[in-house]
């Protein structure tokens, strides 16, 4: 069975893509009814375009979380999937489409939340980085933890090295978490 989900962007939307390379197979159980951008320009549409999924654009203002519930109140999403979103949603949002909303992370949560995770894990001489995928909560980067990938620091990484092996793990990890959670509904 097909569950409907929306996915969230605001740039190039590699995850996006890794989850609409999975969503004709019969056997994966989410249809995304919606991509949906707070950036009017962000690759991920044309991803979507490609895809013929329907798209839109959503103005990165204050109204900018009502207009997001109009679209979740009409499509019923199973999951709201935040890939790549570059906005701290409202605590009422947040609130209302509780345990609904996930999220990918680039680092072992809850080490390095926020921005700049590569650089710092290297300035700090970690021997492990990875991803996470959460729940959102009203703290950034601290909801309950659903998934992680983790992989090596090599001798010669730099931050643009780290940031591809761990988005190439972020391809596998997210579709995989998405089909689990919809596979339990
Ligand atoms: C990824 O590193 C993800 O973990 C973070 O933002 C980046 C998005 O990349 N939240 P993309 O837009 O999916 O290519």
């Amino acid at each position: 069975m097909k569950h409907n989900i929306i996915v969230v962007i605001s740039g190039d939307g590699s995850n996006l893509q890794a989850i609409i390379d999975k969503i004709h197979r019969t056997d994966y159980p989410a249809k995304i009814t919606q991509i949906i951008s707070n950036q009017k320009n962000a690759h991920g549409l044309q991803r979507a375009k490609n895809a013929k999924i329907t798209t839109k654009y959503i103005k990165n203002d204050k109204l900018f979380e009502d207009n997001l519930q109009k679209i979740i109140d009409e499509d019923r999403p199973k999951l709201i999937v935040l890939a790549g979103f570059m906005r701290i949603l409202n605590g009422d949002f947040v609130e209302n489409n509780k345990g609904k909303i996930i999220n990918i992370h680039p680092s072992l949560l809850p080490k390095y939340k926020g921005l700049n995770t590569h650089q710092r894990v290297i300035n700090d001489k970690q021997k492990k980085h990875g991803a996470t995928v959460h729940y959102v909560s009203n703290k950034l980067d601290s909801g309950k933890i659903i998934s992680q990938v983790e992989i090596d620091i090599l001798s010669g990484d730099t931050a643009d090295t780290l940031k591809k092996r761990v988005l190439e793990q972020e391809h596998h990890l997210y579709p995989k978490t998405i089909q689990q959670l919809l596979e339990k509904l």
